[in-house]
């Protein structure tokens, strides 16, 4: 992926930080996106009063995403507060899972700004069953 449209991704996904309702965890987070066809969409994490309802920036921006009619993920920028890299949950990888490239790269972005890069693949080694499965979605 180019280093120009990696920034830019990761841009969009600290400016969607800002959005975020976390009154609960505190914990900001903004994600974006980049789809096959070069669409970006864009989430913040929305929390509620009922815990276990809360949902991540990053399945926020893949539902908008695979709403627009994009089923394919080719990059995801994550950006928190947090000094570490934070990596997307168990529940969103999943749900990248389901729209991923054997290529998807995500991109981890500090409250420093800093970056880190990892193929999906690494933090979601899919099964040649699930692969079959997905072969034949609608
Ligand atoms: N959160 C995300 O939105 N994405 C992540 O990758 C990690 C966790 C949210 C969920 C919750 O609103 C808050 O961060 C604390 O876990």
């Amino acid at each position: 992926m180019e280093k120009i449209l990696r920034d830019e991704l990761v841009r969009k996904a600290v400016a969607s930080k800002k959005k975020a309702y976390a009154p609960y965890s505190k914990f900001r987070v903004g994600a974006a996106v980049y789809m096959e066809g070069g669409d970006v969409f864009t989430g913040c994490n929305v929390e509620n009063a009922s815990y276990g309802l809360s949902i991540c920036a990053e399945r926020n921006a893949i539902f908008r995403a695979v709403y627009a009619g994009n089923r394919k993920i080719l990059a995801v920028a994550v950006a928190t507060d947090d000094h570490s890299f934070i990596t997307p949950c168990g529940a969103c990888r999943q749900v990248i899972a389901e729209f991923a490239t054997p290529t998807t790269t995500i991109i981890l972005s500090n409250a420093e700004g800093k970056t880190k890069t990892v193929p999906f693949r690494k933090i979601f080694p899919v099964p040649p069953a699930l692969e079959k499965l997905k072969k034949t979605k609608k």
